[in-house]
């Protein structure tokens, strides 16, 4: 094997990628190391980089995450969105432009457009149906988002936004370790921010040594639609309380938005309560990452 050269011996060697074979070894080390110059050449013209993560699954983040990216864009930053979550992609839903498909040209992949020119990259606009499940392990999962920091053309950003998996365990630490980040921002209900999630954040911080830039409350209060009374049925003060401990800043909270769930924050007519309130927490998190 060492005595061929060319690619169509080293794509079909079964040593590709071990020590076994020098030609194979010397040309993956090549590929990689091109890949790292694209992936830092990319991510030079990016300002900010910031992953959106949670102790645990289900409390928002995607959703708060669309409403920060409008938020952003709408002020008139430039907003990129790398949806990280390759088994349960939502940002094309939720930046509602599901169903379209990323185009391509010499230069690479070109990113979806959503409202307010917010560019996506996801999953789910590289497969055909957004019903079919994506069942790629591990390695190839970091390997497709080093292809999507390599190989997409994000221009220019001011901030790129990273919606993770849930939780913190090895795949959105894998994911974190892969992108260089500017600051973590956590999204918790008042229900179910342990302590213990806390420091789980709090160690994951530590060993991406990446700042954590606050805390968003989601699902905080319900709002009465006749009067406006706030009810805090997880008591007013919990998430804030718990991270004032551990030395964590408040963005902001976000009600329970009963009309729509949260789905479809950009299509309903009246801004959703989403849309609201992440524009003050926008803001906090561009002085909390400038200051
Ligand atoms: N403030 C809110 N008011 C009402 N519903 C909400 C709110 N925030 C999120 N939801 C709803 O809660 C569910 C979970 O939200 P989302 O998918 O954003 O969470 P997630 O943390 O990204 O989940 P996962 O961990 O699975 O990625 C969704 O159905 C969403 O529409
Ligand atoms: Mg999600
Ligand atoms: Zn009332």
């Amino acid at each position: 094997m060492a005595e061929t050269s060319g690619k169509t011996a080293c794509d079909t060697c079964a040593s590709k990628g071990s020590d076994a074979c020098d030609t194979c070894k010397d040309k993956v080390n090549l590929e990689q190391q091109e890949q790292k110059i694209r992936i830092a050449k990319n991510l030079s013209a990016i300002k900010y980089r910031i992953a959106i993560v949670s102790g645990k699954g289900g409390v928002g983040k995607s959703t708060v995450t669309a409403g920060i990216a409008l938020s952003l864009a709408k002020k008139g930053y430039r907003v990129g969105v790398l949806d990280a979550d390759i088994s349960g992609p939502n940002m094309p839903h939720l930046l509602n432009v599901e169903g379209i498909r990323m185009g391509a040209d010499v230069n690479g992949l070109i990113p979806i457009e959503a409202v307010h020119g917010i560019k996506v990259v996801s999953v789910e606009s590289l497969i055909s149906s957004s019903d079919s499940p994506v069942i790629w392990r591990g390695p190839m999962r970091s390997s497709i988002i080093n292809q999507f920091l390599a190989d997409v053309q994000w221009g220019e950003l001011d901030f790129m936004l990273i919606d993770l998996p849930p939780g913190t365990g090895d795949e959105p630490l894998s994911i974190m370790q892969t992108i260089p980040l500017n600051g973590l921002v956590i999204v918790s209900t008042s229900s179910n921010l342990s302590v213990l999630d806390v420091s789980k954040i709090i160690n994951m911080a530590k060993m991406l040594e990446t700042k954590i830039l606050g805390i968003v409350e989601n699902m905080a209060y319900i709002e009465c639609p006749d009067c406006g009374k706030r009810i805090y049925p997880f008591g007013e003060d919990t998430v804030k309380d718990l991270a004032g401990k551990y030395g964590i800043g408040s963005l902001g909270s976000i009600p329970m938005d009963v009309k729509n769930r949260g789905t479809d924050i950009l299509t309903n007519e009246e801004p959703s309560l989403i849309i609201k309130n992440t524009n003050e927490i926008a803001e906090n998190i561009v002085r909390s990452i400038e200051g």
